[in-house]
């Protein structure tokens, strides 16, 4: 008789295409075989979990986080490095993350980057992992490189239209585009204009505001609109699929729904922090509001969450990252306080380091209404499902498919029996001195997560009871997002 390694049994099983009673059984480290409840109880295993009714889903894929960066903004330094970050993102669900490998500002070639982010990343993670290449100066040779990056298994690029250091003009965008396009690469966007919210912060600086609040009201939501419309007639110029990377805004979300109808293969991105936070956590006694300062900001309040929820319901919205940027609050050297002084006793907010903390608590944040909201199906589509497929990682990743999937695995308490749980910091495994989210009700959590086979947590086990270094590197292929593939060089008699 044929014999597994593990067996998950009892969960309700939820894919971004099915739900049902399924037992599932493991070979090594692939899915090998989903069967009706109950039918699997005379096989030989080496292990069984009783999911006792809980959900069983595929791992997460959380397709934005930032570990172990280098200083972009002021003196601030990421808190969460390959081991602590993936870590995180384990316990709270998260078996695949796709990090970020940034091209230092005028440096020629991209290999460097990479090799020194899979330097960072090897041997310590505890998730499976990829990175999308951060461009910061796309120079002839840099646009080269494009062909050998997917040699590599890196089919995704990240650009900003905002940040000094980083901040690309459109002409530059267009040169990325159209060899992204020629390589079947999927190009991020960080879409905000950075010349209007940098003239905002001279005119509030020239008033004497410099508290943390003022983030927000240097980057008011036409910002965000008009940088994702550009990006939107840039990538129709070029007739590619771009991703629009943490979209906040209601107005940027019906920019990208425009699109979308007129058949234009654009993809957009949003994260608890949009459904959840507003400027008033900005404005927060002394300065506590430093903890969310994040770009974009956090909107107005309910109405704009609204509109955000309502963009993941009707597939505006492809996918839910976390954007886990994470820096140490209590740090005068690297962290949040670095921009406080006596002369600043408020800091200036244009040099607070900018992101919060997330990879742990994206998925538990979001079950509890995302189950009412979008359904348990689309909860695993835009949180796993379709970042597998948009950056090439599917089926391996984001599903269950027998013999084709990877033995990834979230599974969740039965519903009701964690009633009260609140997110404390104390509990998360960053490497982070706050969360945005103390004391915020969850109505559940990850019990197990499966990474390849292997058990890697076990809250009631032992916490974390994998090991480092378990986590690989996995090559990437080209999108498969339906839609996404263009196909044929660019020509420019088309105009
Ligand atoms: C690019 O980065 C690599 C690795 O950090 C370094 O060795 C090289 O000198 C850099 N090149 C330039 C032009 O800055
Ligand atoms: C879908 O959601 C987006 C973002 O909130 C919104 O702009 C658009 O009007 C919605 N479309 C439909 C048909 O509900």
């Amino acid at each position: 008789m044929e014999s597994y390694d593990l067996l998950v049994v009892n969960g309700l099983v939820v894919t971004a295409s099915d739900i049902g009673h399924y037992d599932i059984a493991i070979k090594g480290e692939k899915i090998a075989l989903l069967a009706p409840k109950g039918s699997l109880t005379e096989i030989a295993a080496k292990r069984v979990i009783d999911a006792e009714g809980g959900y069983v889903m595929p791992g997460g894929v959380d397709a934005h986080v930032h570990l172990d960066e280098p200083q972009l903004f002021g003196k601030g330094k990421s808190a969460d490095d390959y081991e602590t970050g993936t870590r995180s993102a384990i316990c709270g669900g998260t078996t695949t993350v796709i990090t970020f490998a940034p091209q230092s500002k005028g440096n020629t070639s991209l290999f460097s980057a990479l090799q020194r982010t899979h330097v960072k990343a090897h041997q310590n993670c505890y998730t499976d992992y990829s990175f999308h290449l951060l461009i910061s100066s796309p120079t002839p040779n840099v646009l080269s490189e494009f062909s050998a990056l997917r040699e590599q298994g890196i089919s995704s690029l990240k650009i900003y239209m905002t940040y000094e250091a980083l901040q690309l003009r459109d002409d530059q965008i267009l040169d990325v585009l159209l060899e992204a396009r020629r390589n079947g690469i999927t190009t991020l966007i960080h879409a905000e204009n950075g010349d209007i919210l940098a003239w905002m912060t001279e005119q509030l600086e020239a008033r004497g505001l410099y508290a943390p609040k003022y983030h927000a009201t240097s980057r008011p939501q036409i910002v965000e609109a008009e940088a994702t419309n550009r990006a939107i007639a840039l990538s129709s110029i070029i007739d590619t699929s771009i991703l629009i990377v943490h979209v906040s805004s209601p107005s940027a979300a019906a920019n990208i729904r425009h699109a979308q109808t007129k058949g234009l293969p654009i993809w957009a991105e949003t994260c608890p922090q949009y459904l959840l936070l507003t400027r008033s956590d900005l404005d927060k006694p002394g300065f506590e509001g430093a903890k969310c300062v994040c770009s974009p900001p956090p909107r107005e309040g309910s109405k704009d969450h609204e509109a955000i929820w309502r963009g993941l319901a009707n597939g505006t919205f492809t996918i839910l990252s976390s954007d886990h940027c994470p820096f140490v609050y209590n740090d005068g050297e690297r962290g949040k306080k670095s921009v406080l002084s006596e002369e600043f006793p408020e800091g200036r907010f244009r040099y607070i380091p900018n992101g919060c903390p997330g990879v742990e608590t994206r998925l538990p944040l979001v079950l509890c209404e995302g189950k009412k909201r979008l359904g348990l199906s689309k909860f695993v589509e835009v949180t796993s499902t379709n970042a597998a497929k948009l950056y090439g990682l599917y089926p391996k990743k984001g599903a269950l498919l027998a013999g084709l999937s990877d033995a990834d695995l979230c599974i969740w308490y039965p519903e009701g029996t964690l009633k009260g749980l609140t997110i404390k910091n104390g509990q998360l495994h960053h490497n982070v001195d706050y969360t945005p989210y103390e004391g915020r009700e969850v109505g559940n959590w990850p019990r197990w997560t499966i990474l390849r086979g292997k058990v890697q947590w076990a809250r009631d086990e032992g916490g974390v009871v994998g090991e480092k270094g378990f986590g690989e590197f996995v090559m990437r292929g080209a999108s498969r997002m339906a839609g996404g593939e263009r196909k044929g060089d660019w020509e420019v008699s088309a105009f």
